[in-house]
């Protein structure tokens, strides 16, 4: 479980986080999406520790982040935005340092790691240089070097940026046999639809404070059923119906071409915060 209660967090002047309240239930995969600069990355450096927040309160099953640091970090694993393998050294080996950060011992860590890498398809570059691999590869490397000390709750910082599509949909997986598993997962990303396939709940991230935060079936169910695209004066324009045959009676009035599509998650995160996602 995580637990976020009125979360601010100031750079100098500038506030990152203004007054942030979560609930994620154990087990749940929880997506965690705003435009740029919204305070994602933030808020998954100060639940894991590695940056320091201005006042409230953060806990990961029940433990403390900041006065119980130590518990609350084994309970978590962390797939950063950017990657951070050490470059120089093989698959194997990033993942034994890992290992060897949480002791434990080197029987059970070997198995562990050799479990991780047949369970992230990437059993067969055990022994390549981290440098030789693709970015593809790189990810789930990431992944698996979150898992070895078997963390209950894994945060997800945009697993699957500039992926292809393939790659992506086994990234996506691989992600939903980690929750079968049993573990809570935290997931950002700006791929809507990845979150809209893979989350129970999602909250809208903007200038730092939460705009909503629901399933994604209410927050598209509140748009309505239907949407029409049509582009005026160079922008894209949208109206959106319940019904589908007055979605059509607009449409046929229409003298520019216009789409007819269902709604989806992307139009209620564009209507929430406002911005185009990448
Ligand atoms: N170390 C820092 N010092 C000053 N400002 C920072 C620092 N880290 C982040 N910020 C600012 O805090 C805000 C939130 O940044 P953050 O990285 O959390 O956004 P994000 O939602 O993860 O964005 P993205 O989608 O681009 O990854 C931004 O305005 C950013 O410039
Ligand atoms: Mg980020």
């Amino acid at each position: 479980m995580i637990k976020i209660e009125n979360l601010n967090k100031f750079f100098k002047s500038f506030q990152a986080l203004k007054d942030i309240n979560l609930l994620v239930e154990k087990g749940e995969l929880f997506a965690y999406l705003g435009p740029n600069g919204a305070g994602k990355t933030t808020t998954i450096k100060i639940l894991t520790g590695l940056t320091k927040y201005s006042s409230g309160k953060v806990s990961l099953n029940g433990y403390d982040v900041k006065k119980e640091g130590l518990f609350a970090k084994e309970q978590c694993g962390v797939v950063p935005q950017s990657i951070n393998l050490d470059q120089e050294l093989t698959v194997f080996e990033n993942l034994d340092i890992h290992g060897r950060l949480y002791k434990i011992p080197k029987k059970k860590r070997d198995f562990r790691i050799n479990e991780l890498l047949e369970y992230l398809e990437v059993a067969d570059r055990k022994d390549s240089l981290a440098k030789q691999l693709s970015g593809g590869l790189k990810r789930r490397v990431m992944i698996a070097r979150a898992l070895v000390h078997s963390p209950r709750i894994l945060f997800l910082d945009e697993p699957t940026v500039g992926l292809d599509a393939a790659i992506r949909k086994r990234i996506w997986a691989i992600i939903k046999r980690i929750q079968q598993d049993g573990a809570t997962i935290f997931l950002t990303t700006h791929y809507i639809e990845e979150a809209e396939y893979l989350a129970q709940r999602v909250a809208f991230l903007n200038e730092g404070s939460i705009v909503e935060n629901d399933t994604p079936k209410n927050l598209v169910d509140r748009m309505g059923a239907w949407a029409v695209d049509k582009v005026v004066d160079n922008q894209l324009k949208t109206s959106y119906y319940k019904k589908r045959e007055d979605a059509s009676a607009y449409t046929a009035c229409q003298n520019t071409d216009c789409m007819l599509r269902r709604v989806n998650l992307e139009d209620s995160f564009l209507s929430l915060t406002g911005k185009k996602v990448k």
